[in-house]
């Protein structure tokens, strides 16, 4: 069993490092496209090249040099006279390009032990290979050391008991310079060609990144103006079958709130005319219960209005939740009810904004306390910033909602059957409607217990 699960969640584990591997922007996966194959191209490149042209080249010029030294050690070995020697290093020297310097010496060079002159281009091992071929033609003992001077290297040969030249020569003999520039030539290349592809993928990720901000706007129920689609043909389409979209969606929600809207408005005539009737009817409990009948649909029928409304295109703007929440308090506040607050806003002028529509944020925050009023007598309201939000909190202390009628009672017209009397009398439609605001904003609605004793509202709305 625990061999099946760990295989299954191999090839997870696999995909997780993968993608906290990759970058995670489309900008940043793009650049990588670009950048390993001509990372790798280049490596290529580098490589052919080291191995052909700077080896062969170096192999060469060691080669060379090697042979000039063994020359003149073999012309120094068949003089006979010190003047003869001076005068071959002489001419060495001159012709040559290098230095030439003879000295008497009574220890054997061989037991001395130098450095590497060509430490720093260890990689490609110049030493070694200028002392295998100089070992190669001098039958002499040899060494080669560094020179003070930078970049300067000696060879010493032992060209006869006691008697060593000093060969002084330039790096530059071993060594190919064009190689730095090569390199150079290929970061600078490399540099250049990245410049221009962030350049260009910028533009590229530009609309892709507005298309973003403008889906997610739309989601929040915030306006989004008409913007022009540009950049790649995809991307266009995308902005265009977007922009579409939300055409569509704006004259579906507004078809919708027209006719709730007339039908409501066109209820209202018929009914003051039925009010009007009811009070000149005779009095009796008849005549009592069609005025009761008659004030129920007129609630509902207001009700239905209030929600058609809150669907209609009210701009949003920035609005202070703080003075919203205050204003729904005070109409509450007015029938009685005692009301607690602790709301921290900004710490400078205590308010919370955020881009909201405010007459339709106002609907949603008076129909939670509505019910708080109508269900308890207490009413606690916390408000403050959490992280992107803002968090309103209403507790009170009525009955409360069971966790399984939690999430029915969102349902338009429902109402729990215990709460079926008068006294409590609504439509129905008070939480479906908040529902319905905090989600166009982008806000989640949340029903729980509240210490208080009874129901525990939670709103949050991005900021
Ligand atoms: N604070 C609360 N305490 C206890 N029960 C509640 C509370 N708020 C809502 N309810 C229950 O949820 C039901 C639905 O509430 P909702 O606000 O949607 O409708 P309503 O208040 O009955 O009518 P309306 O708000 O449309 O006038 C209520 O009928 C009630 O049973
Ligand atoms: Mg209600």
């Amino acid at each position: 069993m625990a061999r099946v699960k760990s295989d299954m969640s191999l090839p997870r584990e696999r995909l997780r490092l993968r993608h906290r591997l990759l970058p995670r922007t489309l900008f940043g996966r793009s650049l990588l496209i670009i950048t390993v194959p001509v990372i790798l191209l280049q490596v290529i490149v580098a490589f052919i090249f080291f191995d052909r042209h700077w080896e062969s080249t170096s192999n060469r010029l060691v080669f060379a040099l090697a042979a000039e030294i063994s020359y003149i050690a073999n012309q120094l070995q068949e003089a006979e006279s010190s003047a003869e020697r001076d005068k071959i290093a002489a001419t060495a020297s001159h012709s040559l390009g290098v230095t030439v310097v003879l000295s008497s010496s009574a220890q054997d060079i061989s037991h001395q032990r130098a450095d590497d002159p060509f430490a720093r281009y260890s990689w490609f091992s110049v030493g070694p290979k200028l002392e295998e071929e100089l070992d190669r033609r001098l039958d002499s003992p040899f060494v080669v050391r560094p020179y003070e001077r930078d970049k300067w290297f000696v060879v010493d040969v032992q060209y006869a008991p006691g008697e060593v030249m000093s060969v002084l020569s330039h790096e530059r003999r071993l060594v190919s310079s064009t190689t730095y520039i090569f390199i150079l030539w290929l970061i600078g290349s490399a540099f250049i060609l990245f410049s221009i592809a962030i350049l260009f993928m910028r533009n590229q990720i530009r609309p892709i990144l507005r298309l973003a901000v403008a889906a997610e706007k739309l989601g929040r129920g915030q306006d989004v103006p008409d913007f022009r689609p540009v950049g790649a043909m995809e991307i266009r389409k995308a902005a265009a079958a977007f922009i579409r979209m939300k055409e569509r969606l704006r004259r579906q929600i507004e078809q919708r709130t027209l006719m709730l809207a007339g039908v409501s408005h066109d209820l209202r005539t018929p009914l003051t005319r039925m009010k009007l009737q009811a009070a000149l009817a005779l009095p009796g409990s008849d005549a009592e219960a069609l005025k009761q009948d008659i004030a129920e649909m007129e609630q509902m029928v207001n009700g239905y209005l209030a929600f058609a409304k809150g669907e209609g295109d009210e701009p949003t703007s920035m609005a202070d939740i703080a003075e919203i929440i205050q204003r729904v308090s005070a109409n509450a506040a007015r029938l009685g009810h005692t009301i607690h607050f602790d709301i921290n806003g900004n710490p400078v002028d205590r308010r919370l904004l955020a881009k909201v529509r405010p007459v339709a944020i106002e609907r949603a925050i008076s129909n939670v306390v509505g019910n708080a009023t109508t269900f308890g007598k207490n009413i606690w309201i916390n408000a403050q910033y959490l992280d992107d939000d803002i968090e309103i909190i209403i507790d009170d202390d009525g009955p409360g909602i069971l966790p399984a009628d939690r999430e029915v009672v969102f349902r338009p017209f429902y109402r729990l059957e215990k709460s079926r009397n008068k006294k409590t009398g609504g439509v129905g439609l008070g939480l479906s409607i908040t529902q319905d605001i905090v989600h166009n904003h982008g806000g989640e609605i949340v029903l729980a217990d509240s210490p208080r004793g009874g129901l525990r509202v939670i709103l949050r709305l991005p900021v």
